[in-house]
Parts: C-alpha cells; sequence; structure tokens
C-alpha cells in the first residue's frame, strides 16, 4: 500500500525511518518534506492534493487543529486515511474524509527502530481489506495493538510518555553510578543494555514481572535490598501519579 505523509514533523519522520522506504510526503514547510524525501528517499510533493492522487491512502501526521483544511485539500482525491491524530477520535476523522476507509492508529517514537507499539483504535464499521491493509503496514514498525477507543486515552498515557519516562528512570541510575565512581559513558552502556535485555526477557517469561522479579531476587540479597528501597521510595506511586497527571485526574 503506498502512503502518502501529510506533515513531515517528528512522527511522520520517526515512521519514515522505520518503514524505510522511498516515502511520498508534505509539508507547509516544502523544505521539511524535501529533508524528509532526501532522508530516506522517495519524493516531497508539492500540494496534499497532489500526494492524495498519487497515494493510496494519505497518513494525516499533521496536528490535530489542521483536521479540516487538510480534509479540504484531498477531498475528492484521497482514496483512503489513516489519522495518527491525537486526541481526535475516528467519528471526527469520518465525519471530515465521508466516502472513504478511515483507520485510527497511534504510533509511539519507538517505531523509529521499529520497536515502537502502535495502537489500533477498534470501530465496528472499518473496511476490512483497508483496514488489514493498514495494519500489516504498521506492523512493520512495532506490534499493532487493537483496542476499543474507550481505551485510548489510558493506553496512550501509559505509552507514549514512557520514552521519556525510562530516559529519566536511566538517568537517574547512571548518575548513581557516576556518584559512586564509574564512568558516565560505561554506566549508560551497562543501564541502558540491561533495560533491553530486561524487557525481552520479560515478553518471554509472557509478561509475568514477578516471574522475573523472584528469578533475580534471592531472600535476603542484594536484589530484595534495593527493590525494598525502590518501594519505600514509591516508586508505584510515582508512576500511577504519573499516569492520573497525564490524564488530568483529580489528586
Ligand atoms: N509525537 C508523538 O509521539 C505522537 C504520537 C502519536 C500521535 N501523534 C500525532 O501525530 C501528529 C504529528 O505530531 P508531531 O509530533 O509529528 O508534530 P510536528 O512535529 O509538529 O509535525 C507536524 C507537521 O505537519 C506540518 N503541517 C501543518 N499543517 C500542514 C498541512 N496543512 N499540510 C502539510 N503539513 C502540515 C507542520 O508544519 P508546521 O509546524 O509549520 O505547522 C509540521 O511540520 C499529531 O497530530 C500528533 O497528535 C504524535
Amino acid at each position: 500500500m503506498r502512503l502518502g505523509l501529510i506533515g513531515s514533523g517528528n512522527m511522520a519522520r520517526a515512521m519514515a525511518r522505520g518503514w524505510g522506504d522511498p516515502v511520498l510526503c508534505t509539508d507547509v514547510l516544502p523544505a521539511r518534506a524535501r529533508a524528509l524525501a532526501a532522508e530516506v528517499g522517495g519524493e516531497a510533493v508539492e500540494t496534499n492534493g497532489q500526494l492524495a492522487e498519487q497515494a493510496e491512502a494519505v497518513v494525516l501526521c499533521h496536528k490535530p487543529a489542521q483536521l479540516e483544511a487538510v480534509a479540504a485539500e484531498v477531498a475528492g482525491r484521497a482514496r483512503g486515511v489513516v489519522s495518527i491524530l491525537g486526541g481526535v477520535p475516528l467519528e471526527a476523522v469520518k465525519h471530515a474524509y465521508p466516502d472513504i476507509p478511515a483507520v485510527r492508529m497511534l504510533p509511539s517514537t519507538p517505531v523509529e527502530v521499529n520497536r515502537g507499539v502502535c495502537l489500533h483504535a477498534r470501530d465496528g464499521e472499518e473496511d476490512e481489506a483497508f483496514t488489514r491493509a493498514v495494519i500489516e503496514r504498521f506492523d512493520r514498525l512495532g506490534p499493532v495493538v487493537t483496542l476499543d477507543e474507550e481505551q485510548l486515552d489510558t493506553a496512550m498515557g501509559l505509552m507514549s510518555n514512557a520514552p521519556a519516562y525510562y530516559a529519566l528512570v536511566a538517568e537517574a541510575q547512571v548518575d548513581a553510578g557516576v556518584r559512586r565512581g564509574l564512568p558516565a559513558d560505561l554506566a549508560a552502556e551497562l543501564v541502558v543494555g540491561t533495560m533491553g535485555g530486561s524487557a525481552e526477557l520479560i515478553r518471554r517469561r509472557g509478561m509475568d514481572t514477578l516471574a522475573v522479579r523472584r528469578e533475580v531476587t534471592s531472600p535476603g540479597g542484594s536484589t530484595a535490598r534495593g527493590l525494598a528501597a525502590l518501594e519505600r521510595h514509591g516508586v508505584r506511586t510515582a508512576f500511577d501519579a504519573a499516569l492520573a497527571g497525564v490524564l488530568g485526574e483529580q489528586a
């Protein structure tokens, strides 16, 4: 399926790098689209209308506020639409793009390295063949998880900010090592390498986080002392509070 990216900003660039295919893209700043096409190959198209004609589906990589304006530009020319617009329900996308198949996907930044979870907001009325083709395409960027739209805000709250959280956790661990005399680059190598390996291990154990903790925690040992310290300093409540903050829940 030949996709046309409308908007060549951060998320378009991350997805284009992940796909690694020649890209078809636009941007209000033509130089931005040209830079993306120069980097990954492909073509920066002059107008959104031309892009829609050349692509089998347009991918909305602009900001949510531009939904109506962009839809007006490609009206009658787009054959299918994939929205990655944050906070815009599928219903609103369908309203802006009546009569063509529409799918709502929410990718995360690690798509750039083909490890980004992509959420697919289920809709009972989707065009099956189109949806399947879109999911196949996004599956190359990382696992696609299908869920109901009501679950989307919480799911996004867990997922989209997580790279920043893990970066903060890594930084805190590295700092702790540096305070005790390890060179920062060595500490970072150890911490980040172990993060990636641990994620894979948890997956291999069927997402059983407790099993993984038990495996490395000998009774009365150093891991038990480390975990107890993390609990004492509120690691669980910190992550719960972070999600509450993201979702705007009242304290
Ligand atoms: N970043 C994420 O982690 C993430 C995750 C999931 C979904 N999303 C969604 O992905 C979309 C893009 O996010 P982003 O972070 O990539 O934003 P971004 O870096 O600002 O990129 C959006 C790009 O679209 C351009 N644009 C604006 N109007 C346009 C038009 N009419 N035609 C063509 N291009 C146009 C913008 O140009 P100007 O800046 O000059 O207006 C900008 O270069 C958003 O809707 C966001 O909700 C983002």
